[in-house]
Order: structure tokens, then sequence, then C-alpha cells
């Protein structure tokens, strides 16, 4: 399974972290950016990872901003994403289970990274209930 990732400036410390631990489980992860703390636009990154989704280049995606918000935003643009902020662990769950999210996102500054890491295996490990939940994802398109 290959995961993207992507950041802004206040991304980037737990990013690289979770980079770390998500290649020592045995996932090839593919970095989007940003890699420094020089502050920039979070969709410039955002596309980048939503691009690589949508084309089948990774599987799964996970972003990082201060809030979580500008990036949630900016990937749920694309057709092809559903991306869904979470901030607790049972979110991270449900995120899965009942929205099937596929880019997984994290405000950054507002959870500590033990609860990022939580999230993060918490979305990952946890299968799309189906049914009507496929139903309701259905009729997100416009
Ligand atoms: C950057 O200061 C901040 O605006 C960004 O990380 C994010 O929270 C935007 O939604």
């Amino acid at each position: 399974m290959k995961i993207g990732i992507c950041n802004d400036h206040a991304g980037v410390e737990y990013k690289f972290k979770l980079v770390k631990y998500l290649e020592s489980k045995g996932f090839e992860v593919v970095n989007f950016g940003t890699d420094t703390e020089v502050s920039v636009d979070y969709p410039d990154y955002a596309h980048k990872l939503a691009n690589a989704v949508e084309q089948g280049e990774v599987g799964l995606g996970i972003a990082l901003c201060g809030t979580g918000n500008g990036m949630a935003i900016t990937l749920n643009k694309h057709r092809g994403v559903r991306a869904g902020l979470a901030w607790a662990s049972e979110i991270g769950r449900l995120v899965k289970a009942h929205n099937n999210a596929n880019v997984l996102v994290l405000p950054a500054r507002f959870i500590s990274y033990q609860m990022a890491l939580r999230i993060v295996n918490t979305w990952l490990t946890t299968p799309f209930e189906g049914g009507r939940h496929q139903r309701r994802i259905d009729k997100m398109p416009v």
C-alpha cells in the first residue's frame, strides 16, 4: 500500500514523524511536501496529493495543516477525493467506516503527536462498512 502525505509549514514536524512511523510499519510513503517550516500556501500541496490519489499513484493520503480545514476544503474540490478531518481516534474510525475517507486530514496545531498516531492507526485499520454509507457517498458528487 502506497500512502501519499502532504502538509504546510504547520504540519511539517508531525509529517516527518509519521513518515518514519509508516515506513517502519512497511508502508511505502510518497511525500508531497512541504519539508520546511517556511510559510507556504496549503493548496499547492493539497492539489499534489489529490492528483496522486485521483490518478491512483497512491491508494490513500494523509494531509496536515494547522487546523486541517484548509487542506480538507482544498482536497475535497477533487472529485476523486473524500478528505475527512479527524481530531480524535473515534472520528478516525468513523471517517473510514462511514465516509470511506481516502484522505485523512489532521489539525496539527490542535492535537498531540500521540493523538495523531492513534487517529492514523485507527483510520488505516478500520474497514468501510458499505451499505447505507455507500448510498450516502453516492449522493455526494455535484
Ligand atoms: C497556516 O498559518 C494555517 O492557516 C494553516 O496551517 C491552516 O490552518 C489553514 O487552514
